[in-house]
């Protein structure tokens, strides 16, 4: 099968230009002006971008978490990741406190064979020991999973303790990995959910109030600091706030580099959502909404390259499912759905209200991720030799988002009504067309887990 892209506004995180794109197989084979080869599809890209295809590196499909999974798996999740232009995401597999990691490992596999996507999986460490320690040198040398996510919260389910941490980072700096974290002070929010339950403040409002800007702030510099003291490379993961990002930008002046990633949620919307009795339970998630003035905080982030990508941490849980915790915030499943748009969403309220350039969306939303986690050139970028992983993108086409439209598996939106300006309109994965006239043209089972190459901190 081949592919000519016709005249498409080619843009990656280095060039800007009007050209032809030709596919063959699996793989981008030329890039120039008035290309002459013959082609199977011929696709008028005209007054349209032609993107790199998104790399979503922070999902959560059919994952088990606080007593039920997320309502997603791999075939619908990546299904409407697809729809939406990202054609490649990283989830997380999740250790069991007393089990392997390669017993997670299998039960991942098995959920993610039904992939339309390509796919990769960070390792979440929930339990670490010298059994453990050989494991990971195992996941990165022979498995192609060099990140490894850990928990500063979640105390009894997921959170380990900052001896593990700093035992995990000698093993994985020594190894050429990555430790990624979720960055929040969990003995203090634990502390105060146990007083807002006990006072009866028992609202989704309360799931807000016990996690303060503080408990990330702090979570983010002791991070940073025990990266300092093993040398290894960090990812911080979900950063909503300005006290957490100053934490990175402290680190830097002792000429450390802490990535950092923030989500789509993070940028566009804010805690004033909490005020609306249980319907506020849309948006309980971990980290938790935060101010105006941290949405600020975060495009600068971006623009001065503290913060590196943008992902969405999809976690969705059908209203059913939130209900779990209607008489108790603490109870709520933590997460909202957001696979489908980020990459529109970027383009609408980044690019379009300037807060950030064309090269730079391409970067937050592929070539940062693809660098950071061992997968680029291949994926990340548009190039002769790359995967054909592609976006053509209309952005001037405007639609409203809404729970009747959307292809994600989960019965609210959390943007209902959203009017957005920008369409991804053909999507191709290794040179399928995978979404055409707004048709998923692609089944389960044709994503591929994507090996990563150990961490070279290049960017
Ligand atoms: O609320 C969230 N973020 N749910 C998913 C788990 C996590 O902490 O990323
Ligand atoms: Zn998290
Ligand atoms: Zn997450």
């Amino acid at each position: 099968m081949s592919i000519l892209i016709k005249n498409g506004h080619v843009v990656t995180a280095a060039e800007d230009f009007v050209a032809d794109v030709f596919i063959e197989g699996e793989k981008i084979v030329a890039i120039g002006k008035d290309l002459k080869y013959s082609a199977d599809k011929i696709i008028d890209a005209t007054g349209k971008y032609v993107f790199p295809g998104g790399i979503d590196p922070h999902v959560h499909l059919d994952m088990p978490f606080m007593g039920t999974s997320s309502s997603d798996n791999y075939e619908t999740g990546t299904g409407a990741a697809l729809h939406g232009g990202t054609t490649m995401v990283i989830d997380f597999i999740l250790q069991t406190q007393g089990d392997t990691l390669h017993n997670a490992l299998k039960a991942w596999q098995k959920r993610s064979e039904d992939a339309i996507s390509d796919y990769s999986y960070h390792m979440a460490v929930t339990d670490f020991n010298e059994n453990v320690a050989k494991e990971v040198v195992e996941m990165i040398e022979k498995e192609g999973i060099t990140s490894f996510k850990t928990f500063m919260a979640y105390k009894g389910a997921l959170m380990i303790d900052d001896g593990q941490m700093v035992n995990l980072m000698k093993v994985v700096k020594e190894n050429g990995g990555l430790v990624t974290v979720h960055a929040t002070n969990g003995d203090m929010i634990d502390a105060l959910i146990a007083k807002h339950r006990k006072e009866g403040k028992l609202s989704p409002l309360y799931h807000y109030l016990s996690q303060p800007e503080v408990t990330e702030a702090e979570a983010s510099a002791r991070f940073s600091d025990m990266l300092f003291y093993t040398g290894c490379t960090g990812y911080i993961v979900h950063m909503t706030c300005e006290g957490a990002l100053n934490a990175v930008r402290r680190a830097t002046l002792r000429n450390q580099k802490v990535y950092v990633e923030t989500c789509s949620q993070y940028l566009m919307i804010d805690a004033s959502l909490y005020d609306k009795g249980f319907e506020s339970a849309k948006w309980v998630m971990s980290p938790p909404l935060r101010e105006k003035k941290d949405q600020v905080a975060l495009w600068n982030g971006i623009n001065q390259g503290l913060v590196q990508t943008v992902g969405t941490d999809h976690c969705p849980f059908m209203w059913e499912q939130k209900k779990m915790g209607e008489n108790d915030f603490s109870k709520i499943p933590n997460g909202h759905p957001a696979i489908e748009h980020r990459m529109e969403f970027l383009f609408s309220e980044g690019v379009l209200k300037n807060k950030i350039s064309l090269s730079k969306y391409v970067e937050i939303t592929s070539t940062n991720s693809a660098k950071i986690f061992g997968m680029y050139p291949e994926k990340g970028t548009l190039a002769i030799g790359t995967d054909a992983d592609i976006v053509i993108f209309d952005p001037n086409k405007k639609h409203t988002i809404s729970a009747k439209t959307h292809h994600m598996r989960v019965d609210y939106s959390a943007y209902e009504g959203w009017e957005v300006t920008g369409k991804c309109e053909t999507v191709i994965l290794r040179g399928k067309v995978a979404v055409e006239n707004e048709k998923l043209l692609l089944t389960k089972g044709n994503g591929k887990f994507i090996r990563r190459k150990k961490i070279t901190p290049t960017i």
